[in-house]
């Protein structure tokens, strides 16, 4: 049977968060410069859009760059949000074909102005669109996010908008970046590392996690059916015994 055919359509995860790692190491056992990789990973993340869309997955988060990556070379700064640039440009007919919507989660003021001012009106242009919300997480850390979180409600109670006794895990997620999306269910990680690295830490209490050896430039299809196949084929307890479940 073929891998495609394998999936269960109604039993998808509803959000599926990406970390894409191993442009560098990619690039590197070519004999090319970690730019390469980047560029080949764009790659990868326009088929993983195209797949996610035609599957019915409807919502996706990337994390395209964490507030730790501005301490890399300057140089690989600037090609990285060059890259944004050209990516958001060239996907913006495909995004508006596909009827997804593209938001940005992280610490944007800090996003050079053309990559802000770009990101911004493709976030505009795709805003009505309802078939799948595509997030990228862009200058992103997920401490930083709970630490905002914590800041405005506690604004919030010291303002008498809110009492102490009315502050439960939903209150927390409507003050995340992410207030509109469901937990994450499955996360992926490329290339062979075992780590969250800062990443959507309260939205992912229950996902399944899934880590491949493969570098993000060549995730293909195929891999990304294969990590689906492997997340339907787990029993989620959500800390229930295995008979309540069945
Ligand atoms: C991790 O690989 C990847 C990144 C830090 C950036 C991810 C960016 C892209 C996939 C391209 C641009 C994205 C968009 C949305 C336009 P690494 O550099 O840490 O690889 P290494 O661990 O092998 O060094």
């Amino acid at each position: 049977m073929n891998l495609v055919d394998q999936i269960q359509k109604d039993f998808l995860p509803k959000h599926l968060a990406i970390i894409m790692d191993g442009n560098g190491r990619w690039a590197k056992q070519k004999g090319k410069l970690r730019v390469f990789g980047h560029e080949n990973g764009t790659k990868a993340v326009r088929r993983t859009i195209e797949t996610c869309a035609e599957l019915g997955i409807p919502n996706l988060t990337l994390y395209a760059f964490s507030t730790e990556n501005w301490n890399r070379p300057k140089l690989e700064v600037e090609a990285l949000m060059r890259l944004l640039v050209s990516s958001l440009r060239k996907e913006l007919k495909q995004l508006v074909k596909n009827n997804i919507k593209l938001q940005a989660i992280g610490n944007l003021d800090s996003l050079p102005n053309k990559a802000k001012k770009e990101l911004f009106e493709v976030v505009e242009k795709t805003k009505n669109n309802t078939q799948m919300t595509l997030t990228l997480a862009l200058s992103y850390g997920s401490r930083a996010e709970i630490k905002n979180a914590v800041k405005e409600i506690c604004n919030k109670v010291k303002n008498n908008i809110i009492s102490i006794e009315t502050i439960d895990e939903s209150i927390i997620n409507q003050h995340l970046y992410t207030q509109n999306l469901p937990d994450v269910d499955l996360l992926i990680r490329t290339s062979g590392e075992h780590r969250i690295s800062n990443f959507l830490l309260w939205q992912i209490a229950y996902a399944e996690l899934y880590f491949t050896d493969v570098l993000w430039p060549d995730f293909d299809k195929k891999d990304l059916y294969e990590a689906l196949i492997n997340y339907q084929n787990r029993e989620r307890r959500f800390g229930k015994t295995s008979e309540q479940i069945n």
